[in-house]
């Protein structure tokens, strides 16, 4: 980073925290949430109730159209030759016998690819998505094993993979750091994430650790793990004339229209992005170099484009986590109560890219304490650019965090449920904010309860079933509540009492629609079937992250502030026969197909009605949601207590989970159904970071070694118990519909609760992930 930018970065920060300390002091009804959003009640019609994916007919007929299904006419398709060295140049390129080969279009290198402006990367600018900054096949230079070096088109797929692999290459190769030993000993650097330093301290926490009664102070480690959604990365392209087409598998479609815009030199508005449905997202479905190359490509050869990722394709090309070393020190009195936490460490991390892992975030607001020591370093590495992945921080940050509470409750000798209760903080131990509704000590106790956590004989080793040495373990888990600013939606609303809601926003399998459809019908008045929901387009209202487990936040705000608008422009047409004449639009809300005066609900009027009378077919409004500042105002976070038991082979060091409860704090709970199934998919995710995922990394060439889920192994069903998931359904006064995220709150703790219940099970203490069973023998 150049010294203009260091200082415009500090002038950044400065003015960030001047404006964080303005909302920290204002008044609550000045910040967005200071007055409860009224759909945080519980005597809903439809919020609150299991209803099934309205999407779901369509997935199982098959009907869904997803990236790599668009057809266009003369479509070709496109795979992709990879660098096998991690840095230097390309010395000799050969083609001839790749063009010559069945099929065959176009193939693209350095040489004849269109100049293009690198990708913006994602977070340095409101709307940019790159994974990367480097330039996209401009030169002949390597910067990570498994770079694209050549782009083939064919009339098949099948003609275009075998084309590719008659590309004849070699390489200059330069002295490449890929190890993160080497790394590091090349000295480290603070990480900032998204403008904030990753560094906090108060007190001394050194001393206060030195002088502590009792104390853990241990280093843990996590590997890289990679991306792999169900849907591999896809894109089909083709250009209009100057405008460019994408269908795109997308957690961002706007970023994506405005970012590709940037790097081909068009107006935001000659790009075109449209992703209804994404096989899985989790922060790898950005913009990455596939779509750049496959619309770069689409324009040479002039003709639509379809880009389909292979499962490798996916290794080499898009970024995953990086790898981790955490050291976690808690010292505390005797009775139990955290004097100091120090949590520091380094992440490796890419020169082309901005992710130093943020694994100290949890640990700003989770216990009570006089001193603390947070701190992120990064450490470069020549490789793909690491990325987000499902709570990017938390994920491998509550690993190390709760692995250390676990520890220290062992020294103690002190349950360690009663530990972590003990040490619950009153407002935000770092931030001194107060938290805007945390009940994590109740989902503690009705986990507790329901595990049978009190049947656990604290001694580690103590259950023996045959082979299997059983254990239980638990860890607290955290996400924080996101809701990014550029929130708006378009609300249509037609004569026969239809509404229609248009907001760019995403279905990654989540559920998106469906409690989006609940939540306007409820707000509404309407029925579900009454409202149907528009999304995963970039020419729609908003600028919406699916990410940060903040999409249900935006997307509920814009429509709020969406529905007031459409209540005002009601009123203005009422007139003066109808029972709401005269009523202010704060006094009004949505109810049986209509308007009804809120504390006086006989004073109503259909929308049927009130649309005739005014001669109207249809009404439409558009609106903002407001800035997002509560998050300033506030400590707001998802909260959650896992419990986990384990079998552990004695023989083979084999671990199998044999059960598995998340017993969660996250506000109100919108679809009961949905949100089972994204706290059971971040769980199952949480097992395989315990158990099996890793990226292994060959530090001799700095490339990927197991790109296949032959070789990257994920649980699959055998793996998995019944995995039992409850919560407190407590609505946060001050959210939209008292709803907090919950996309990314599975994945964490998970893997602590499986190390801590392996520890019960057999007093091995791992400190590396995976807890594979060779750390077992
Ligand atoms: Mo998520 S890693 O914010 O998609």
């Amino acid at each position: 980073m150049s010294i203009v930018d260091k200082a415009k970065q500090a002038a950044q920060v400065v003015q960030q925290t001047v404006v964080k300390k303005a909302v920290e002091l204002a008044p609550d009804s000045w910040v967005p949430g200071g007055k409860p959003d009224p759909l945080i009640g519980h005597a809903h019609a439809h919020i609150g109730k299991p209803v099934s994916r309205v999407d779901g007919p369509l997935k199982v007929r098959g009907e869904a159209t997803f990236a790599a299904e668009f057809v266009h006419a003369g479509m070709v398709y496109a795979s992709v030759a990879f660098s096998s060295v991690a840095k230097g140049r390309i010395a000799t390129l050969d083609t001839r016998e790749a063009e010559a080969a069945p099929g065959v279009a176009l193939v693209m290198t350095y040489r004849n690819a269109p100049r293009m402006q690198p990708m913006p990367l994602f977070l340095t600018g409101e709307k940019a998505a790159g994974g990367d900054n480097l330039p996209v096949m401009q030169d002949d230079r390597i910067h990570w094993n498994g770079q694209p070096i050549a782009l083939v088109l064919a009339e098949t797929q099948e003609q275009a993979d075998h084309a590719q692999s008659l590309i004849r290459v070699t390489y200059a190769p330069e002295p490449a750091v890929t190890t993160f030993a080497e790394a590091k000993a090349q000295g480290t650097e603070p990480g900032v994430f998204a403008g904030q330093p990753m560094k906090k301290e108060i007190g001394d926490a050194e001393a206060a650790l030195a002088a502590a009664a009792v104390k853990v102070d241990a280093v843990y480690r996590t590997p890289r793990h990679n991306h792999n959604a169900i849907e591999p990365h896809a894109a089909t392209v083709a250009w209009n004339g100057d405008e460019l087409i994408v269908h795109d598998a997308s957690q961002a479609v706007v970023h994506t229209a405005w970012s590709l815009a940037s790097v081909f030199g068009l107006e935001e508005k000659q790009v075109h992005v449209t992703s209804p449905f994404v096989g899985g997202g989790f922060g790898g479905k950005s913009l990455w170099q596939h779509q750049v190359l496959a619309a770069a490509a689409s324009k040479l050869v002039g003709r639509p484009v379809r880009i389909a990722l292979s499962r490798e394709g996916v290794f080499r090309m898009i970024g995953g986590r990086t790898v981790t070393e955490q050291r976690v020190a808690i010292g505390a009195r005797a009775d139990g109560h955290f004097d100091t936490i120090i949590h520091t460490g380094t992440a490796a991390m890419s020169r082309h890219n901005v992710l130093p892992e943020p694994f100290i975030q949890q640990t700003r607001g989770a216990y009570a304490a006089s001193h603390f020591k947070l701190e992120v370093e990064v450490a470069y590495m020549d490789m793909l650019a690491n990325t987000f992945m499902r709570a990017p921080g938390e994920s491998v940050g509550t690993f190390a965090l709760e692995s250390a509470v676990d520890e220290l409750a062992v020294a103690l000798g002190m349950d360690p449920i009663e530990l972590r209760i003990l040490n619950e903080p009153k407002e935000d131990p770092t931030e001194g904010l107060p938290f805007s509704s945390r009940h994590v000590v109740e989902a503690w106790r009705t986990g507790a309860e329901r595990f049978g956590w009190a049947k656990r004989d604290p001694k580690p080793g103590a259950t023996r079933e045959g082979e299997w040495l059983v254990g239980m373990g638990c860890a607290a888990a955290t996400y924080p509540y996101n809701r990014m600013p550029g929130g708006a939606a378009r609300i249509t609303l037609t004569r026969d009492g239809h509404a229609r809601v248009e907001i760019a926003a995403h279905e990654m399998g989540m559920g998106t629609a469906t409690a989006q459809t609940q939540v306007t019908a409820e707000r509404l008045g309407l029925e579900l079937d009454q409202v149907t929901i528009v999304y995963g387009d970039s020419t729609l209202p908003g600028l919406v992250l699916a990410g940060g487990s903040q999409q249900t936040a935006a997307i509920g705000a814009a429509v709020a502030a969406a529905q007031h608008a459409l209540v005002a422009e009601l009123l203005k047409l009422a007139g003066k026969d109808s029972p709401l004449a005269g009523l202010k639009p704060d006094e009004v809300g949505g109810l049986d197909g209509g308007l009804a005066k809120l504390d006086a609900p006989e004073r109503h009027e259909s929308y049927q009605s009130l649309l005739a009378r005014a001669q109207r077919d249809e009404v439409t409004v558009e609106a903002n949601a407001p800035p997002p500042m509560e998050g300033m105002h506030w400590s707001m976070h998802s909260y959650g207590a896992m419990f986990c038991e384990v079998r552990v082979n004695a023989i083979t060091g084999e671990t199998r989970v044999s059960r598995f409860l998340g017993s969660f704090d996250c506000g109100r709970i919108l679809n009961p159904k949905t949100a089972t199934s994204q706290f059971r998919g971040g769980i199952i995710m949480g097992l395989g970071l315990a158990l099996m995922e890793e990226a292994q990394f060959d530090e001799r060439k700095g490339r990927i070694m197991n790109p296949s889920l032959a070789e990257y192994h994920v649980p699959v069903h055998l793996d998995v118990p019944t995995i039992d998931v409850i919560w407190n359904d407590i609505p946060d006064p001050h959210t939209p519909m008292g709803a907090r995220g919950i996309g990314e709150i599975g994945i964490t703790g998970t893997g602590a609760a499986v190390a801590n219940a392996i520890y019960h099970a057999t007093g091995k203490r791992i400190r590396d992930l995976p807890l594979t069973l060779d750390k077992l023998l």
